[in-house]
């Protein structure tokens, strides 16, 4: 068994490389947002989402605590909750609270130790409610759990839907209509448009806690692939597009330089970036029409008073 995972960790150091190395060839340099969640990184997220200037989640939770007996209502008796991108869970209790009688819970995380501490301590805390945790990338296809009972209703808030491109939701929202099956539902947050003023420092806050979540993700190249970046050389940027309607994280560089990965040499210029993730603004009616192809109808919605943010509940029929 031990060989086992001994090559499921070398082949995931081997991805991470591969990955890295080919966001770093282009000609515009990015790195994929996935790896911002090591152990490290999952505390840092966890600490931006009390932050003060970091109004979503706040938002999200006030939206779920003040529609909890309708929202529960709508989705009914023995859901199985199959959260992508599971965190702290916060919210799931919310639901979980409020649903009727909830058959099981299953998280899904690439922080496998943040994960199987969530689970246990979920665990502790309704000790009736089978819980299943799932190490990995949700945008991986991947089976539920032989154990698992019940409806399967998808959960997937904290507005992450906002860090992919179109096209990655097409296939999530495909993927997760295969997997929750006919009759589903799916309870999904959303960061709405709003004035620039209020987004950029959502994403560049005083306290500094999400540059050093931005930078934390040289940490753990650094650490994981033995590179060398020097990490008071490059500096986090939260920046308004507009036009594509996202912030956009950057990590530039803060003079001519070289980092050295995995024996390539990789340079920087001065004032070059490096593009680490996008959160994308969305209009609910630009959304619509991405959950249609892919098998799914709105079927309510619930906002805060301000429209900051959108809690959406689906349907696959
Ligand atoms: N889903 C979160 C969002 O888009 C993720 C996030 C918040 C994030 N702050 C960040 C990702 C900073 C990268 C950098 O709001």
């Amino acid at each position: 068994m031990d060989d086992v995972f001994e090559t499921a960790a070398t082949d995931a150091r081997a991805v991470f490389l591969r990955d890295v190395l080919k966001g770093l060839s282009e000609a515009r340099k990015t790195l994929p947002c996935q790896y911002f969640y090591d152990a490290a990184g999952s505390d840092l997220f966890e600490q931006i989402t009390t932050l003060p200037e970091y109004y979503p989640t706040r938002t999200e939770i006030a939206i779920l605590n003040a529609h909890a007996g309708e929202i529960a209502a709508a989705l009914g008796e023995h859901v199985l909750l199959v959260e992508y991108g599971a965190g702290a869970s916060t919210k799931t209790r919310i639901l979980l609270e409020a649903l009727p009688s909830p058959t099981g819970y299953v998280p899904i995380d690439v922080s496998e130790e943040f994960l199987l501490h969530t689970a246990q301590t979920l665990r502790t805390d309704y000790p009736d409610l089978p819980v299943h945790p799932v190490v990995g990338d949700f945008m991986i296809r991947f089976g539920l759990p032989s154990e698992s009972k019940g409806r399967p209703v998808g959960f997937f808030p904290g507005s992450t839907i906002g860090n992919l491109s179109d096209e990655d939701i097409l296939r999530f929202m495909s993927s997760a209509r295969d997997l929750l099956g006919d009759g589903s539902q799916f309870v999904i947050g959303v960061d709405l448009r709003k004035d620039a003023d209020m987004l950029v420092p959502a994403y560049d806050d005083a306290a500094g806690v999400t540059a050093r979540f931005n930078l934390n993700l040289l940490t753990r190249i650094n650490r994981e692939l033995g590179a060398d970046f020097d990490l008071s050389a490059f500096a986090h940027r939260a920046i308004w597009n507009d036009t594509a309607s996202r912030i956009e994280m950057h990590l530039v560089s803060q003079r001519a330089q070289t980092v050295q990965i995995g024996g390539r040499t990789i340079p920087f210029e001065p004032g070059e970036s490096i593009h680490t993730e996008n959160s994308r603004k969305f209009s609910i009616d630009s959304l619509t029409p991405l959950f249609e192809q892919t098998g799914w109808n709105l079927n309510k919605q619930w906002l805060d008073e301000r429209h900051y943010f959108a809690v959406l509940l689906l349907s696959a029929d």
